[in-house]
């Protein structure tokens, strides 16, 4: 890419921004060239790349160039450096420090794909330094995190997609799914119920050296400083090659410390579509209950009593008590997907299938002309990424937008600190806020370890 050009390309992108920033209509100017054409192409970076990253990052290829990948381990970045370099015919740029992708000129969006504790850090530094960005979902630990990320975007007007991908791809299942429910196909929605399945035990995890390839202070960034632990058994299949019980690589999923379990991981995804359908996107539960579960280890005023074990929600029933008398059961039982119940019939759907009696009456009785398309507002994009880019030209918000997404994962993040409390929490969905209970209130937020607070 020309430097003149890319100069032309930045001053345009940013004054769209600041005109978007100030009123928070962007203006629907269209950048004066397309990414269809391989020296006008946006350019990326992508932080945190073992497994998603690279999932994101190779999806993109067809739409964007990437200069540069970071990762806190050698080997993962080393790997996925000559990866890139063989997709795109073009060797990116590699850095241990997210920063110094954050302070290059040249680069207009980055891609984040670390584990959860580190999204909102990133993803508001990069918004600070002017990129656009794609953050994977969930996006926050907290709930605090997510109303400072809607503040940001609002005031820089950087254009940001949450990777909840399946708003955009599973050959529109789900957009059928949600057409379907606001096409009166079961009536009066009365429950949905999102199967998200569940994450084992762990037996107990010592320490273990830290991999030489790996910095794992970085690793750990704002979570609190522990030694790294590990088991000799290796993961396999999907996410595999690290260790089976570790609390770093694609196990931090089964800590606190750095994420919510299935609940904010699958539960991004499916209660995503599920509030959607209901029309409960910009709005939340009145009560989340945890009728029954099982936590792995003992817990004390919120807080695992032992360091060395996994410690996130094994089983669990948990109900959200929606507006207009709606039932939202989150459970690990069953398949993974979504069962919309109502007074006319039921449906299930998931990523590879849709189905039920209204599914089946569709042969006689279609869906309206444009009801997919009504439902994602427009001509559904070819996959997550290039509606992501679409966003980047139009300076308008993606389709999966932070303020739907935060809305729906503070019931994921409560259904999390319900079952650490062990008791219902009653929710105020306007103030965003649990009420009458300070305790509670306190898991809404959590402290930085210090040198790793956001950078403002
Ligand atoms: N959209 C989806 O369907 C989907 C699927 C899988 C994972 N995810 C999400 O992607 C994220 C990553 O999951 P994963 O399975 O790839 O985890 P992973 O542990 O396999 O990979 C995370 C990578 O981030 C790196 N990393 C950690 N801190 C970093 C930092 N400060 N700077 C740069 N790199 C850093 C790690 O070294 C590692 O390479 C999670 O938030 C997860 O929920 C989304």
């Amino acid at each position: 890419m020309s430097s003149s050009h890319q100069t032309t390309r930045r001053q345009f992108l940013q004054s769209a921004t600041a005109a978007g920033a100030a009123g928070f209509a962007f203006p629907s100017v269209k950048r004066a060239f397309g990414y269809e054409s391989p020296n006008e192409r946006p350019v990326f970076a992508t932080i945190g790349l073992r497994n998603q990253g690279w999932a994101i990052t190779s999806k993109s290829f067809k739409f964007a160039d990437f200069a540069a990948l970071a990762d806190v381990d050698a080997n993962v970045l080393g790997a996925n450096v000559e990866k890139t370099e063989k997709a795109q015919k073009k060797k990116p740029d590699s850095y241990k420090d997210y920063r110094k992708v954050l302070d290059r000129k040249d680069i207009d969006a980055v891609m984040i794909a670390t584990p959860d504790h580190w999204h909102t850090k990133i993803a508001v530094e990069a918004m600070l330094a002017g990129k656009d960005v794609y953050c994977e979902k969930p996006l926050t630990l907290t709930i605090a995190e997510g109303k400072l990320i809607e503040k940001i975007v609002k005031e820089t007007g950087r254009v940001f997609q949450v990777g909840t991908m399946q708003r955009t791809e599973s050959g529109q299942r789900f957009l059928q799914a949600i057409a379907l429910v606001r096409a009166g196909r079961i009536g009066t929605v009365k429950k949905v119920t999102c199967g998200i399945g569940g994450f084992g035990s762990s037996p107990v995890i010592p320490v273990a050296p830290v991999p030489e390839e790996l910095d794992w202070d970085f690793w750990l960034g704002p979570a609190p400083k522990v030694p790294y632990r590990a088991l000799p058994e290796m993961r396999k299949g999907y996410g595999g090659g690290v260790p089976l019980y570790s609390n770093c690589h694609y196990a931090f999923r089964n800590w606190h410390e750095y994420s919510g379990g299935k609940l904010t991981d699958w539960g991004a995804h499916h209660v995503d579509i599920a509030c959607w359908a209901i029309g409960a996107s910009d709005t939340g539960p009145s009560k989340v209950t945890p009728l029954n579960y099982k936590l792995p280890v003992e817990y004390k005023d919120g807080h695992p009593l032992v360091d060395d074990q996994y410690n996130i929600a094994t089983e669990y029933n948990i109900r959200a008590d929606m507006p207009n008398d709606i039932e939202l059961l989150i459970t690990n039982e069953g398949d993974n997907g979504i069962l919309f119940e109502g007074t006319k019939g039921r449906f299930f759907v998931n990523r590879g299938k849709i189905v039920g009696k209204p599914v089946e009456d569709l042969k006689d009785n279609p869906l309206p002309d444009g009801a997919i398309e009504e439902v994602y507002g427009g001509k559904v994009s070819e996959n997550h990424t290039a509606n992501f880019i679409e966003g980047i030209n139009a300076r308008k918000q993606p389709i999966s937008d932070v303020w739907s997404h935060n809305r729906m994962l503070e019931i994921c993040h409560l259904s999390n600190i319900a079952m650490r409390l062990d008791r219902p929490l009653d929710w105020n969905p306007v103030k965003r806020e649990i009420i009458r209970d300070e305790e509670a209130n306190s898991f809404l937020t959590r402290e930085s370890r210090r040198g790793y607070e956001i950078n403002m």
